[in-house]
This record gives structure tokens, sequence and C-alpha cells, in this order.
């Protein structure tokens, strides 16, 4: 019998988390369920730092909402949690079993955390150690394991499209090479598929270690037809061949660690082809922009879907789960095949192979039909 629920996001925001506490909210409410949500992400799990979540107040109005009106926090692993010490050293503590006495104490019957691979994996954990756990996959990169998208995808796709529109334009008029750099860490989903709607004719992506000649012949054999432009679109985490994705370590000195950020794939690409191909190039990163402002119309309605579905499967008992799309079609997988063989409770990096990430395949659809119309993939 559920008569409480939390609900907490955790990592890099996306458009569509208000969505999805918005349907989780009201479907409990038609239960005569209470909601609550903890304040950015697991920090507010660790700290029991939570609010009430009303269908008839707070939550009203937030289908078309960016941001997270509870917060998320980045990097947060109760798990291996930063602990600054009297010298000033970082020590890393699990202080999983203090959430799990919070959750206990006030009662919550289910906790949803709203996140991707990273923060999944978290959900396992304490899943194991006792909590009643129900995942919703949330992430631009579109990169979690069991489900073919994760909300936040389609409108981080369609600001990439907009912007890549909007390069074509200048790129023909001034006769220039037009880099886009988009997000996605160690997946070109959003990289491959702007690219296609877009109608790039380059697109560089993590999973396809690139040889820049052939991205540059590409551009070429467009200017031997008479074509003085092309648009090229740069996954952050794309590599050349022989070499390392463009990464740098940040740490901002705050306690919580040092950690690897990607920057400059876009610029080193537009660099090495203006020297390859004579063009004048330019690299436009897209950033943060990806993640915020307006869901789109189809974020909006797969939040919303995947809101229900997990409020559903909390109904039902059916705890230590996630809520995919799989085929088209609505379902649940347990955090276990979720986590892959990463088995053990503790850290695991976001985006990384060992936290059971979905790349993009080489016989995917997506490259076959990229390739098919003549995107340069660099291989
Ligand atoms: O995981 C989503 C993502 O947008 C990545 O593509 C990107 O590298 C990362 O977050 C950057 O986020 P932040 O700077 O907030 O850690």
């Amino acid at each position: 019998m559920i008569k409480k629920i939390a609900i907490l996001a955790n990592g890099g925001d996306v458009a569509g988390l208000n969505p999805v506490i918005r349907a989780i909210v009201k479907t409990a409410a038609n239960k005569g369920i209470e909601s609550y949500g903890f304040i950015d992400g697991y920090q507010g799990l660790l700290d029991n730092n939570y609010i009430r979540l009303d269908a008839n107040s707070n939550v009203r109005g937030l289908i078309n909402k960016g941001g997270c009106i509870i917060g998320s926090s980045t990097n947060t692993i109760v798990f291996h949690y930063p602990v600054k010490q009297e010298d000033g050293s970082v020590e890393y503590q699990d202080l999983s079993d203090k959430c799990v006495e919070n959750i206990k104490k006030d009662g919550f019957d289910c906790l949803f955390t709203l996140g991707g691979d990273s923060t999944q994996k978290s959900a396992r954990d304490l899943f194991v150690k006792g909590i009643n756990c129900i995942g919703v996959p949330k992430t631009i990169d579109n990169d979690v394991a069991c489900t073919d998208i994760t909300f936040g995808y389609n409108t981080a796709v369609s600001v990439a499209t907009e912007a890549i529109d909007r390069l074509h334009t200048t790129a023909e008029t001034h006769h220039r090479i037009m880099v886009l750099e988009v997000m996605g860490r160690y997946a070109g989903w959003i990289a491959l598929e702007s690219a296609i709607a877009g109608g790039a004719d380059v697109c560089l992506i993590p999973e396809i270690p690139y040889d820049i000649n052939k991205a540059a012949l590409k551009i070429k054999n467009r200017m031997a037809m008479g074509k003085k432009f092309s648009v090229v679109v740069v996954s952050e985490g794309a590599k050349p061949i022989d070499g390392e994705s463009s990464t740098f370590v940040s740490d901002v000195g705050d306690g919580t660690g040092i950690k690897v950020k990607f920057a400059g794939a876009g610029d080193r690409v537009a660099k090495e082809l203006q020297e390859l191909t004579g063009l004048e190039s330019r690299c436009t990163t897209l950033g943060y922009m990806q993640r915020g402002g307006c869901p789109t119309s189809y974020d909006r309605v797969l939040s919303t879907k995947y809101g229900v579905k997990a409020m559903e499967l909390a109904l039902e008992g059916k705890f230590g789960t996630l809520t995919i799309l799989k085929n088209g079609k609505l379902d649940s997988v347990d955090l276990e095949e979720v986590v892959g063989n990463n088995k053990e409770l503790g850290a695991v990096e976001g985006g990384t192979n060992e936290s059971n990430v979905r790349l993009v395949t080489l016989d995917d659809e997506l490259v076959r039909t990229a390739r098919d119309i003549g995107i340069a993939l660099g291989d």
C-alpha cells in the first residue's frame, strides 16, 4: 500500500524533467498518494532536504517548463561521496546508509529516480539496500541502456537541428565550412540524428574514430561540384583514429573532486579542415543550449507517459525497475539489467563503458541512413 512517494532528479538537466514530475505527482494525487521532491538530487536525499509536491499548487503549469523545480545535482554519488577533511584534502566515503535511513525514517514508500546511467546505477544500489526505487531514463545523450529513448533527447536534437539550419544559410552565403559541436560525451546519437535532420555533409561521432582526410575529401568533392560550403556536425567526444577525445580536467575547488569534461573537438576539426581544404572554417559550440528551455511536444508526451508508467509500476509493486520505450511500446526492465555487469555496489562515473551506456553501433539504422544519403562519417 503506497501512501507517500518521493522524486529526485540527478545529473545534467534536460527539457522534460518538470513534465515527468508533473505526471508522477498528478497520477499519485488521483490515487490519494502524497508526493515529495528531494532538492538537488541525491544531495537532497543525503541532507534529507525535501519539499511537498502538490498537484494543485507548485506542480501546476509544468508541462512546457524547462529546468527542474526540485533542482538536480551533477556528480553526486552517495556511495562515493567526497568529504572534505580538516587538512583540506578530500576523502571519498560511502554515505548510502544515511540515505536509506532518511527514506525509512520519513516513511517514503517509493523513490523515483530521474536520471541517466550513473543515477540509475545508484538507484539499483539503493534498491539492493532495501529502498523501493523506480527509475525514469533521462539524458540528452540518449545513452541509457535497455531503452530506445530517454526524455530530453528529442528536444536536444531539435535544438541542434535548428542550429544546423541556421549555420547552413550563413555557410552558403560566405562560402565557409561551418562546424557545429554538439553534446553526447561517449555517444553520438545527438550528432547523428541532427546531422540527418539538418542535411549536414559530414558527421563525426565518438563511436567511429575519424580520419580527417576522409572528411576533407567529402568537402573537396563538394567543392569540385561547385558547392563552396559545407556543414559538419561533431560530437564533443569525437576522436581521430590515431588520437584521443578533446577533454580537460576540471576542479571547481568546492570539494567535489576532479572531473573530466569535453571541449574543443569542434575547434580542432574546423582548424584541420581549413588547412586541408583551403575553405575558411568556423566552429560553433552548442553546449548547454541543448539542455535548457522548453521541451518539444514529443518530449512533453514521452515524459508524461514515463511519469504515468513509473507511478503504475509503483502501484503494482514493481520496484527496482526502469521505465523504457522499446520498439514504440512503453515497458519496464529491471535496474539489474540496466547496470549490466557492473554489479558491485558503489561509484561509477556516468557515460563510461563500465557504467553500461548504449552507444551507436555501426549497423544502426541511423548510421546506414547517414551513409546512404552521402553523409561522410570520417571512416
Ligand atoms: O550527460 C549530458 C551532458 O550533457 C553531456 O553530454 C556533457 O558532456 C555533460 O552533460 C556536461 O555536463 P556538466 O558540465 O553539467 O557536467
